[in-house]
């Protein structure tokens, strides 16, 4: 029975840890892996489906992904990132404006 108390104690405590390490902050590169990889390759450089991203700057990326998703950027291709934008919020938008930037 003690057993059973101190292994429940140790796992909810593992939990609460992890809980706390991963925070409420967005992971930019597992976001990227999951949403953009497909189209922008893994390290940002294809362009057979897309336009590049590696190259470009915070800043560029997170105004462009705005412009997406208001519709006010884009070129022929346009309506596959203002559909993906459209479900990014602000926050996920700067972590995978800061990942893309690592490239
Ligand atoms: C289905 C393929 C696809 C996926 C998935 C995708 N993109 Fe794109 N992306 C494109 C295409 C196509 C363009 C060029 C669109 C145009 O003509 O403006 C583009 C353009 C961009 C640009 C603008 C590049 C420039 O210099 O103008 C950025 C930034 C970008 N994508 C970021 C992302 C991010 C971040 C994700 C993940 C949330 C993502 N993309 C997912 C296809 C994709």
């Amino acid at each position: 029975m003690k057993t059973n108390l101190l292994l429940a104690l140790t796992l909810s405590f593992a939990l609460c840890a992890t809980a706390l390490a991963a925070g409420p902050a967005v992971d930019g590169a597992a976001l990227y892996k999951a949403k953009c990889a497909s189209c922008h390759g893994a390290d940002g450089s294809k362009t057979i489906l897309s336009k590049p991203v590696k190259g470009l700057s915070a800043a560029d990326t997170a105004k462009k992904m705005e412009g997406y998703k208001a519709k006010t950027y884009g070129g022929t291709k346009k309506a596959t990132m203002e559909n993906l934008s459209s479900n990014l919020s602000e926050a996920d938008i700067k972590a995978l404006a800061a990942f893309i930037a690592k490239l």
